[in-house]
């Protein structure tokens, strides 16, 4: 027994001997501020916060009416938000909105990247990511269903997500109406097209064309209530709104077909089947435009890099897709029937370049 102890002490010894204590401490304050603070900023922007003390500060007390909440818990909770910077505590124990924590107001940008980022969709597939590793399945297909699917089930995560993804889409395309002529055009698809910012913004330099906004049927359900708020009268006339899944057909009788930000999401098989589809309803004339992001190969890695791998792991581990280099995007076009006509790189500068495919079949 004594023997056993000793080695248990040897053990010990060694182990913090051979650990630097920094490098414990980086890796707890890593993971628990990452799967903490999340959460901190998602149950702001679910509790309304930043709206309720956007008029002027508060005490617990005077907070907690509003919310129907329990106030020592909420206490707690708001000096958790002032660690986090999102408010301030004034030295009567009120606490005020800092302006961080007012970029997280309802309805803003932000809140809806806190709703996606931090929401059960996406934690439900990252928490199988060792599977993902071991099988090469999406986290969302190892739990059961596929992250799209479960949006379809769950309309304020999936509204909260197609928010993040029209912001992204709207930093980009006054850039892609500036580097493709959309003029000739009389019949544009988008094909998962979410809440219809590219295909409203084409529109609007299209004036001659109409558009079809095709999605998953609940996607159309919200860009048919949220598109009249937002675009012209004119351009609104001009959309039509169909609901299925581009895995099965798209729409047919187009001259343009738009697949932004699709393809990363999807494996080369889906990706396969997506392409035969279109390419199956497109005429001789008709063009495909893509709009994704490269990976970038060795030699030219960036500074993004690092970055790039968490997208495309990310990717993976959501949808079960990945970020492709140009020439895997040029092998399934061809593989596909599909011929290239023009590749415009880097043509809007974000996080990520986004980089654009013309092609017709
Ligand atoms: C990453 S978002 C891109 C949205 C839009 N194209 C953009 O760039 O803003 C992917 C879109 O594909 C849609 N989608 C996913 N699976 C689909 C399917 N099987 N059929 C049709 N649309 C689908 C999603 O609902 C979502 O709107």
């Amino acid at each position: 027994m004594d023997a056993g102890r000793d080695r248990i002490g040897d053990l010990m010894t060694q182990s913090t001997s051979s650990t630097s204590p920094a490098a414990g401490m980086d890796i707890l304050n890593t993971l628990y501020s990452a799967a903490f603070t999340a959460q901190v900023m998602r149950a702001f922007v679910k509790l309304r916060i930043a709206d309720h003390l956007a008029s002027g500060p508060r005490t617990p007390a005077g907070l907690a009416e509003p919310l129907d909440a329990h106030q020592d818990a909420l206490a707690a909770f708001l000096d958790t938000c002032a660690a986090n910077g999102l408010v301030t505590r004034g030295k009567g124990g009120e606490y005020a909105v800092t302006d961080r924590g007012l970029l997280l107001r309802s309805g803003s940008a932000m809140a809806s990247h806190v709703l996606y980022a931090a929401g059960p969709g996406v934690n439900r597939a990252y928490e199988q990511m060792s599977e993902v590793v071991l099988t090469g399945r999406s986290g969302g297909e190892v739990a059961g269903q596929h992250v799209y699917d479960y949006y379809g089930e769950h309309p304020e995560e999936a509204e909260a997500f197609e928010k993040v993804m029209s912001e992204t889409t709207a930093e980009c395309v006054n850039a892609l109406v500036d580097v493709h002529d959309f003029t000739a055009y009389g019949r544009i698809v988008d094909v998962g097209g979410g809440r219809g910012t590219l295909l409203s913004r084409v529109l609007a330099a299209a004036p001659k064309a109409e558009g079809v906004l095709f999605d998953m049927p609940h996607v159309v359900d919200m860009a048919r209530s949220s598109l009249p708020a937002e675009v012209s009268a004119d351009v609104l006339e001009r959309i039509e709104f169909t609901g299925g899944s581009f895995l099965e057909s798209v729409p047919s009788g187009a001259d343009l077909y738009m697949v932004k930000s699709i393809l990363v999401d999807w494996s080369d098989e889906e990706v396969t089947r997506l392409l035969g589809n279109l390419h199956r309803v497109m005429s001789p004339g008709s063009r495909l435009l893509i709009v994704d992001w490269f990976a970038q190969d060795g030699a030219t890695a960036s500074r993004t890099a690092g970055y790039e791998a968490i997208a495309s792991f990310g990717s993976r581990t959501l949808w079960g897709g990945r970020l492709r280099p140009l020439a895997e995007f040029e092998a399934l076009l061809t593989a596909t029937g599909f011929t290239i006509d023009q590749i415009t790189t880097g043509f809007a500068p974000c996080l990520f370049p986004w980089n654009l495919i013309v092609a017709h079949r």
